[in-house]
Order: C-alpha cells, then sequence, then structure tokens
C-alpha cells in the first residue's frame, strides 16, 4: 500500500476564540482559515463572533467588520462588493462562492470560511492566482482578426451576439476550476473550467478569425481532454453559468473539423 506523509504545516490547528460582542442575542460565529507565511505557524481555524443586529446581511459584511473592529490582521480580497469583480472568491460552508454574493442568513449554524481549495496560499483567505492568470493569458483572449479593421467597429448580428450569453458573464473568480477535480491534480497542465469557457467565448465570436489556431492550441491530451463531465464546475459557479457545456462544445468542434 502506498504511504503518503504529509508535510507538517498541512495539519489545520484549533486556533483562537476571540470576544463575544457584549448584550446581543443575535449572535453568529465566523470560524475563518488562518495563515500567515512569516510566522513559521501551522495553519488555524479562529473563532471570531459576530451581533447580525449591527453588521450587513451578507458573508463579506462580516469579514469587513471583523477586519476593522476586532481583528484587523485578517486577511481577504474584495473589491467591487457586487459580484462583479470575482475578487473575494472563497470556500464558505463547503462550496466555493463570493462571499460578496452570499447571504449569512443561507448559512445554518457556524460560517466556516477557508481560501480557495488547492491553491497556494498567500495568506489567510488570499489564493494564489499567478498561474491561473498564466493559463488564461496562454488562450489569447482577445478579437484576433485578418481582415482589415473597419472604420467603425466589428458588426455582429444580434443572433450572433446571443451566442456569447451564458459566457460573457464569466468574471475568473476562479471557483469553478478549484472545485473542479481534474483540475485539483492537474491543474499544471489542465486550463480547467473556467479557461476553458473563456476559450470558448472567444470561438464562439462570430467576429474572432482564428478558430483554426485557437483549436490548435487546445488539441492536446491535457489542455482541454482532463475534463471528465464531473460537472462541479457548474454547480458552484456563482454566476449561473456552465463550464462543462462551453467544454463539451470545444470538443464538439474539434469533432466537426476533422470530418
Ligand atoms: S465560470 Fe463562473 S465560477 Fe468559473 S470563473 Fe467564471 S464566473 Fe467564476
Ligand atoms: S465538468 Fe469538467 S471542468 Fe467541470 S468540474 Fe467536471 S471535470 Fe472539471
Ligand atoms: S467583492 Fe467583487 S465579486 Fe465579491
Amino acid at each position: 500500500m502506498v504511504q503518503l506523509t504529509l508535510p507538517k504545516n498541512s495539519t489545520i490547528n484549533e486556533g483562537k476564540a476571540w470576544p463575544r460582542p457584549a448584550g446581543s442575542n443575535n449572535v453568529r460565529e465566523f470560524r475563518i482559515y488562518r495563515w500567515n507565511p512569516d510566522d513559521g505557524a501551522n495553519p488555524h481555524v479562529d473563532s471570531y463572533f459576530v451581533d447580525l443586529d449591527d453588521c450587513g446581511p451578507m458573508v463579506l459584511d462580516a469579514l469587513i467588520k471583523i477586519k476593522n473592529e476586532v481583528d484587523p490582521s485578517l486577511t481577504f480580497r474584495r473589491s467591487c462588493r457586487e459580484g462583479i469583480c470575482g475578487s473575494c472568491a472563497m470556500n464558505i460552508d463547503g462550496s466555493n462562492t463570493l462571499a460578496c454574493t452570499k447571504g449569512i442568513e443561507d448559512v445554518k449554524g457556524a460560517v466556516k470560511i477557508y481560501p480557495l481549495p488547492h491553491m497556494e496560499v498567500i495568506k489567510d483567505l488570499v489564493p494564489d492566482l499567478t498561474h491561473f492568470y498564466a493559463q488564461h493569458r496562454s488562450i489569447e483572449p482577445w478579437l484576433k482578426t485578418a481582415t482589415p479593421v473597419p472604420e467603425k467597429e466589428w458588426l455582429q448580428s444580434h443572433a450572433d451576439r446571443e451566442k456569447l450569453d451564458g459566457l460573457y458573464e464569466c468574471i475568473l473568480c476562479a471557483c469553478c476550476s478549484t472545485s473542479c477535480p481534474s483540475y485539483w491534480w492537474t491543474g499544471d497542465r489542465y486550463l480547467g473550467p473556467a479557461v476553458l469557457l473563456q476559450a470558448y467565448r472567444w470561438l464562439i465570436d462570430s467576429r474572432d478569425e482564428a478558430t483554426g489556431d485557437r483549436l490548435d492550441n487546445l488539441e492536446d491530451p491535457f489542455r482541454l481532454y482532463r475534463c471528465h463531465t464531473i460537472m462541479n464546475c457548474a454547480q458552484t459557479c456563482p454566476k449561473g453559468l456552465n463550464p462543462a457545456k462551453a467544454i463539451a462544445e470545444i470538443k464538439k468542434m474539434m469533432v466537426e473539423r476533422r470530418v
């Protein structure tokens, strides 16, 4: 039998319980993953207690309140606070989602918050997305044309524009890729659902004239074909998109160009 030895710092310890707010009957516990690369200690889970009568309704509201009023060292990303920038993606109550659109009331009991799974952690809830963004860059996510640029704009019929629905809304939050078992195990070579959905967005754009090159770039046993239709991606996407369907469409295009 194979014996696995986990690195010492892979153990997550019980952390500190921060003080409860006094005089409130509506307090919720938030159990939050903490890891600081500078202190040499193992990761740990701290408990914070938030008075929900004095806090906004979303998980991000609670994180901001904790950072502002209890523990300024708590580290996480956020920007738009309305589900547009993708910065606040994290694992809440066992699912990858956006802290700014996840209601506290949608979680039963203590709210457990971890960074996106299977990514290197920079600090606390901040994953390292360097590789993810490099993969996105590798599909050349911009309009590529050969014909001369028109004087005003590239025109597109309404029907062709509609083909981008369900694709252009992707905010590159990485919730899908970091929920994909194939991406967990072969993410160094498999592009993963988010990047493949983006790839399909350019393949299906009627104005783009690099379809052949784009398909050539994906024709590889790992970059595309590690998707095994497990569907975690579609289940977790906070924007309600379906990367697995986009991946299936790319595979169909691959087959069609061979006949
Ligand atoms: S497809 Fe959805 S989950 Fe994946 S990166 Fe785009 S918005 Fe995020
Ligand atoms: S359907 Fe494909 S991309 Fe989506 S989670 Fe499953 S293996 Fe990953
Ligand atoms: S803060 Fe921008 S998506 Fe949550």
